[in-house]
C-alpha cells in the first residue's frame, strides 16, 4: 500500500498584526517573516513526520527548487513533483494577538494542473493505495473521479470550500476532514449535531473527522461517534494546526490505531504545532508527540 498527496506548496509571507485588517483600512504588521506552507505539503510533512513513507505530487514554479530541498530534507518521494513557467503558489497569512490567522490564497503553479499531468501521476497507483487531497490544486473533481476508478482510498479536506467542491462526487470520498466552518458550508446548517447528522446521512460512506478547535473534534462513522477534547496551550500561531491533525490521524489510521487513540495522538500533534510559529515549521515529530505531557 502506497500513499500519494496531491497538493499544493505554496511561500508563505506571515505578517503579525495587532488585528486582521478591515476593509478600506491600511494598518501596519509589527512583525513579518516567511516559511514553508501549503495545505498539500503541510500535511505530506505531518505524514512523515508521523512515521509514514509519502510521495508528493504538485507543481512548483521556477522558484520552486528550495520546496523540492525541503521534501528531500524529510525524505518525501519527490518524483511526480513539475516544474512550471511562472511563480509557485503563496499565502498572505496574517496572524493576530489572540493567534487567529487569516489567509489568502494565490494559486500560482497550484492552478496549472492538467489532466495528462493527473493521469503520468496516477498511472503508478492502484486499488488500496491512499491519496490524500485539498482544495488547493484545480482539476479536483477529475482527480477524484480517477482514483475512484482504480479504487484508491481516498482522503479529502476539503479546504478551503469554495465552488470547485460543489462540483466534486464526495460520495467517493472515503475519509473526510473537515473543520466546523467547512462543515457548516457543506451542509448548509450551523449547529455542530446538525452538520455531523446531515454529514451522516450525505455521505454513509464516508468515515468523518470534524475538528472544532478548542472545542476537540468528533470522529464518526456509520452510526459509532467518538469525541476528544482540545489540550488548551498558550498558541502562538494555528496555521497548519489542521495539516497537522489530519497527516498524525492518517498515520495512526494506516496504522489501525483505535479510534480514540488517533484522536488523541492528532490533538496532540497539532497542540504542539500552535505553540509554535509557522507552518511545517510548526508540525513536530512523532517522538515529541508522543512523549508530551499537557498541563492545563
Ligand atoms: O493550512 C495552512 C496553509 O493554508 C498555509 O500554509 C497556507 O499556505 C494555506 O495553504
Amino acid at each position: 500500500m502506497k500513499v500519494l498527496n496531491m497538493g499544493s506548496l505554496n511561500f508563505d509571507y506571515v505578517y503579525s498584526v495587532d488585528h486582521m485588517v478591515q476593509e478600506g483600512e491600511t494598518i501596519c504588521a509589527t512583525y513579518m517573516e516567511t516559511f514553508f506552507g501549503g495545505k498539500g505539503i503541510n500535511q505530506s510533512i505531518a505524514l512523515t513526520k508521523a512515521g509514514v513513507t509519502v510521495s508528493h505530487a504538485g507543481l512548483v514554479g521556477e522558484d520552486g527548487q528550495p520546496f523540492l530541498d525541503l521534501c528531500h530534507e524529510n525524505r518525501i518521494d519527490t518524483s511526480y513533483i513539475r516544474k512550471v513557467s511562472g511563480k509557485s503558489g503563496h499565502a498572505i497569512i496574517q496572524i493576530d494577538q489572540k493567534a487567529q490567522n487569516c489567509i489568502l490564497l494565490h494559486g500560482g503553479a497550484n492552478q496549472c494542473f492538467t489532466e495528462d499531468y493527473i493521469d503520468f501521476v496516477l498511472k503508478d497507483f492502484c486499488e488500496g493505495d491512499v491519496l490524500l487531497l485539498q482544495n488547493e490544486v484545480n482539476l479536483l473533481s477529475y482527480i477524484i473521479d480517477q482514483a475512484y476508478e482504480k479504487k484508491m482510498t481516498i482522503v479529502l479536506n476539503p479546504s478551503p470550500y469554495n465552488q470547485q467542491i460543489v462540483s466534486c462526487d464526495l460520495e467517493k470520498v472515503s475519509v473526510m476532514f473537515l473543520n466546523e466552518i467547512e462543515g457548516s458550508q457543506i451542509t448548509g446548517v450551523t449547529d455542530i449535531e446538525k452538520i455531523l447528522e446531515v454529514l451522516n446521512t450525505n455521505y454513509p460512506n464516508t468515515k468523518i473527522i470534524l475538528t472544532l478547535g478548542t472545542k476537540g473534534s468528533v470522529y464518526q462513522f456509520q452510526g459509532e461517534q467518538y469525541q476528544q477534547e482540545a489540550y488548551l496551550v498558550k498558541a502562538i500561531d494555528t496555521t497548519a494546526a489542521g495539516d497537522t491533525f489530519t497527516g498524525y490521524f492518517i498515520a495512526a489510521f494506516l496504522e489501525h490505531m483505535p479510534v480514540q487513540d488517533a484522536l488523541r495522538l492528532s490533538t496532540k500533534a497539532s497542540a504542539i504545532a500552535v505553540c509554535r510559529k509557522g507552518a511545517i515549521d510548526s508540525i513536530p515529530d512523532r517522538q515529541e508527540v508522543e512523549t508530551w505531557e499537557y498541563s492545563s
